[in-house]
């Protein structure tokens, strides 16, 4: 027996426990202790039923996901679990799966072949492997449906989501609810079903369903899927796959799954949104940093500021359960601050999302006030007053007078030099920034700007901090735009300068739509406001080169008033709902300018669009690695997704580029170099990938830079 998994007894009921700290993945060993356990079971008469449960804080969390990159890059392709878990099935003597924690993935798949599940009433079951672009690949298409009905097992294996305890026993996946001890409750349900016949999941056809009322989920299914996760594959293997189960033997029905699984595990699909969860756990690792750094403990904040982002960070707070102080210049902001809170959590709770109740407490965790007293007892206060150095560095000095020693005093800013704040204050080591997104309560990304001097203690505790928020924090270097507007800046020109060139507004958008992004870069510049970089624009027009190509449909459309969703009017028009349309004047005023400027018009294929705009953001991405400005690669992917609606299951921008090949980007935006000059200069890191035929996967993996 392997130390991952025990066998013990209790006075005739055999009881094999899993102990593969933390999660008991069913990593080599797991399945090989299984099996060897039963062997002996088998043989000893004593032995009337046997227990199988999970060590520790929970059963079979899922399978062991390094796993799945070994299976593709040929390094291991056992038999999988399926010979295990018919062994499982076809033991003489009851097996009672015990579960607490999460049964998720193949420790869902484990359990089915049970014939038994007992659970705690906080246990959760599920089958997630669509959230990694893969369908569960050990027959759990075809045991779930034979326990919980066809509908429900589309449902599961579709969305990914698990089902409590309660609802897996009204579904029939839980035989019972134990209340008190498992192992006890276990034991004795296992003393009452000692010596009957043993139920085997494989052979139950009762809930699989007639063919006229199966036709009819999958159909509904597959629209819904086609609809919700546009583009996915995984989600449609998995109706695939149960639907196998409705109309095969089970046998075949496994080795249709087993095709379905492996044509998902091998797709781009899942190697992305396997290397975005890898990546996800890899952002908080920070080289220079030692793993022991001593954090401050945050038990308070302040937010300077209510307005648009000010407002949405003491949600944030509030949310977490850290009592939050919100700081106005006057009485008036103040009110139509905390007038903006109160109605976004009025809608959460007409939505559904959480209870007036809820909403109440947290709504008591934010302090509105005027003035600067309460200041000296916060552990953090951010600044989210007006884009301005000066108006920032007043409030940086007064935060340096009033806050205790000790605090980290942070910034949103989102274009302004961190060391240039920090500078105005006598403890630049307690200064970083802390940019979240619009609307800060709803979107996932930090980015953590570490200035010159920010200390490793406050780094480590704002790393730590975006996770008690809820966020995922990723740091980055002090430079203009950081990283995710830096790299959004190059992306946006291209879209206006395709609809310069003669494609239309709607076909940029579509373009990227249809590549996956959640929205199109003009609708995007419409929803923030086209007025804020026409306001930039204008403000930096001095450090432009002379000679270098500048957009300049945007501006134009701002001096018509044309600001985006707040003016009714942007790329789109709106109507009071905010929904948008196409509006051809605003074809006719392109082409009016345009034809003014001398460029002339021309056919643009979809192909160029995503290139174009998509090669932008890489060739920036690849300079800020040069630079040291992002740590590895993956973090600017991490960022593109939770940021800017990046598709996950492209893997971010920097993956994608190392999937399409890099040589090929490199030749395609030599080909934009030669065609539109300077701006398409190709970064010398991804020249030197190109020709080295590597990846920016592998230096991430290699080299730590120094943001
Ligand atoms: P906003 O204009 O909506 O709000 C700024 C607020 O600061 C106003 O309510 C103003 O009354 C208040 N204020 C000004 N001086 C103050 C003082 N001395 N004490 C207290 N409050 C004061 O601006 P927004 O959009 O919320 O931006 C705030 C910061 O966040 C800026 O640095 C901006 O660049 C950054 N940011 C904005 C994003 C956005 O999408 N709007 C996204 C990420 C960062």
């Amino acid at each position: 027996m392997t130390d991952l998994v025990q066998l013990t007894s209790d006075n005739g009921i055999a009881l094999i426990t899993i102990n593969n700290p933390p999660v008991n993945a069913l990593s080599p060993g797991v399945p090989e202790g299984i099996s060897e356990a039963l062997d002996k079971i088998a043989q000893d008469d004593s032995v009337k039923a046997t227990v199988l449960i999970g060590g520790g804080r929970t059963f079979v969390a899922g399978a062991d996901i390094k796993e799945f990159g070994k299976m593709t890059s040929g390094k291991s392709r056992g038999a999988g679990l399926l010979p295990l878990l018919m062994k499982i099935e076809d033991s003489a003597k009851p097996v009672i799966v015990a579960v607490h924690g999460t049964a998720f993935g193949g420790g869902m798949e484990l359990a089915m072949a049970g014939h038994y599940r007992v659970a705690v009433a906080s246990a959760q079951f599920g089958q997630p492997e669509v959230k990694l672009g893969l369908i569960p690949g050990a027959a759990g298409t075809q045991r779930l449906p034979r326990l919980a009905g066809v509908a429900k097992a589309v449902e599961m294996c579709v969305s990914g989501n698990p089902v409590n305890a309660e609802e897996a026993l009204r579904f029939g996946i839980v035989d019972r609810i134990i209340n008190g001890d498992l192992l006890a409750g276990a034991v004795a349900f296992a003393r009452e079903v000692a010596g009957k016949p043993a139920p085997k999941t494989r052979e139950r056809i009762e809930r699989l369903g007639s063919a006229t009322e199966n036709a009819l989920i999958f159909s509904v299914a597959r629209e819904t899927a086609a609809k919700k996760q546009r583009g996915l594959l995984a989600p449609a293997r998995a109706i695939d796959a149960v639907e196998a189960a409705t109309n095969m033997p089970f046998e075949e029905g496994c080795k249709a799954e087993q095709k379905l699984f492996i044509e998902c595990l091998f797709s781009d699909q899942s190697k992305s949104l396997i290397h975005v969860f890898f990546s996800e756990r890899e952002v908080a690792k920070i080289p220079d940093i030692p793993k022991e750094t001593k954090t401050i403990s945050v038990r308070s904040a302040a937010v300077v500021g209510a307005g648009t982002m000010g407002g949405g960070i003491a949600m944030v707070f509030a949310n977490a359960g850290i009592p939050v102080l919100l700081k106005e210049a006057d009485q008036a902001a103040l009110d139509r601050g905390l007038a903006t809170i109160q109605s976004n959590y009025a809608n959460s709770v007409k939505r559904g999302r959480f209870s007036q109740q809820i909403a109440e407490e947290r709504l008591k965790r934010i302090t509105p006030t005027l003035t600067y007293g309460d200041f000296p007892n916060v552990d953090l206060v951010i600044e989210a007053v007006f884009e301005g150095m000066a108006l920032k560095k007043e409030v940086f000095k007064d935060l340096d007078r009033v806050c205790r020693p000790g605090a980290i005093l942070a910034s949103n800013t989102s274009t302004l030099s961190i060391d240039e704040i920090a500078s105005t204050t006598s403890r630049p080591e307690s200064v970083i920034g802390t940019h979240f997104f619009s609307p800060a309560n709803v979107m996932r990304l930090l980015e953590i700007v570490r200035g010159k001097s920010s200390s490793k203690e406050v780094v480590v505790t704002c790393l730590q901090l975006a996770k008690t928020l809820g966020k995922v924090g990723v740091l980055v270097g002090n430079c203009r735009g950081f990283v995710g507007n830096r790299m959004f800046g190059p992306y946006r020109r291209e879209a206006q300068f395709l609809v310069e060139e003669g494609a239309g507004a709607e076909a940029v958008d579509q373009a990227l739509a249809d590549f996956g992004m959640a929205m199109g870069p003009l609708a995007t510049g419409d929803l923030a406001g086209l007025d804020v970089g026409w306001r930039i624009r204008k403000e930096y027009r001095h450090l432009e080169v002379p000679g270098i190509r500048q957009p300049f449909v945007e501006d134009r459309l701002c001096e018509l008033g044309r600001y985006g969703q707040k003016t009714g009017a942007g790329w789109y028009k709106y109507d009071d709902q905010r929904r948008a349309a196409s509006d051809p004047a605003v074809g006719e005023f392109v082409r009016k300018w345009v034809e003014e400027a001398g460029v002339v018009q021309r056919q643009i294929s979809a192909a160029e669009i995503t290139d174009r705009c998509l090669y932008a953001l890489v060739n920036e991405g690849a300079r800020i690695l040069e630079e040291g400005f992002a740590l590895r690669a993956s973090d600017i992917d991490i960022i593109y997704i939770n940021g800017y609606g990046f598709p996950a299951h492209r893997g971010g921008p920097m993956w994608h580029a190392d999937t399409v090949g890099l040589k090929r980007v490199y030749d395609r935006i030599c080909e934009f170099h030669r065609q539109h000059g300077e701006i398409w200069q190709p970064a010398p890191l991804l020249k030197q990938l190109a020709e080295q035929g590597r990846t920016f996967a592998e230096i991430g993996r290699e080299q730590g830079a120094t943001a």
